[in-house]
């Protein structure tokens, strides 16, 4: 039997609609099903998205009810609350638990194989959340965590140095949210550590920079939120990236979340590093030689997380 690279959307809000629209440009996914419980919206978008079929690689659309999940390869789950100016991503932790407690498991009873992409926030908490009612193996429940992030933080870094972003490196690590860091000491320009980039380049920009652009990405959502309303284009990049990265078996190194058992000291929690993902989920997770800073930034992180998490799992 042919292959089918089968995706289902899961909440056809800004997030979920973007994410489709970025999966049709792409041509990845042979199949994309966008469900939620307001069926005329989920109907509304896939007929806009496929009046375009002329001008995209040849995907089936359809609005799906939950028999249309069917041996789905990958759920990506953006139902919920979004944040909304003032909020922070755990301020949504209680609605959204409940969203994902109702939602997940009848989808996944109709594609048992399926790999759970989580979207909606607080992400790392709901990440976990999937992973534990959903009883798969940690490998398989991934959260789209802090690729979005690292992107921001290529993009800030790239636009400082004038480099082109795809040839800067770095990593934003931990919660999808306040608590995050970056890994400054593993950032690389071109293969150039970032300190000897630096010191060539001769900007003279101190610690103070760096912190200033790290508060850029930190704090990026809650600036687009407030000029307009929400974030979805970059989110919805990201979710393609991670799916490619999947379906195309790619061993890509991206920061999704995912569950820590032991590494770089953690347990119980899901956050972000850097992991392989590949068509079984995440391959790998990678240990970064962090500073005793970094590793201090990042057990707070995890610590914030967990203190999310329902209390008999803290
Ligand atoms: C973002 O970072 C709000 O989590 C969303 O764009």
């Amino acid at each position: 039997m042919e292959k089918t690279n089968k995706i289902v959307i899961v909440g056809a809000g800004n997030v979920g609609a973007t994410t489709a629209y970025a999966l049709l440009i792409s041509g990845i996914a042979s199949e994309l099903v966008l469900y939620d419980i307001n069926r005329q919206k989920a109907e509304g978008e896939i007929m806009d998205l496929a009046h375009g079929a002329s001008f995209v690689p040849p995907t089936r659309l359809r609005a799906g009810y939950l028999a249309d999940c069917r041996e789905a390869d990958i759920i990506i789950f953006t139902a919920g609350a979004a944040q909304q100016p003032g909020e922070t991503r755990l301020d949504l932790v209680d609605k959204n638990t409940r969203i994902v407690e109702k939602a997940l498991l009848p989808i996944l009873e109709q594609a048992p194989e399926a790999l759970v992409l989580m979207v909606t926030n607080p992400v790392d908490v709901l990440t976990y959340q999937a992973w534990k009612l959903s009883g798969l193996s940690p490998e398989r429940v991934l959260g789209s965590g802090t690729v979005l992030d690292s992107a921001r933080f290529r993009h800030v870094l790239g636009q400082h140095c004038g480099v082109d972003v795809r040839n800067v490196h770095g990593y934003i690590l931990g919660e999808h949210g306040d608590s995050e860091l970056a890994a400054w000491s593993s950032v690389h320009i071109g293969g150039i550590r970032l300190d000897d980039y630096c010191l060539a380049c001769g900007q003279g920009c101190g610690q103070e920079k760096r912190e200033e652009m790290f508060r850029q990405v930190r704090d990026a959502a809650y600036q687009i939120i407030q000029a307009k309303g929400a974030t979805y284009y970059a989110v919805g990049l990201a979710v393609r990236r991670i799916c490619e990265a999947i379906l195309r078996d790619e061993h890509s190194i991206l920061t999704v979340s995912s569950l820590m058992q032991g590494e770089y000291g953690l347990r119980d929690v899901c956050l972000s590093v850097p992991c392989v993902i590949g068509r079984q989920g995440r391959i790998k997770v990678l240990e970064l030689n962090l500073t005793a800073e970094e590793k201090e930034k990042l057990q707070h992180s995890a610590a914030v997380i967990a203190s999310y998490l329902p209390a008999t799992d803290r």
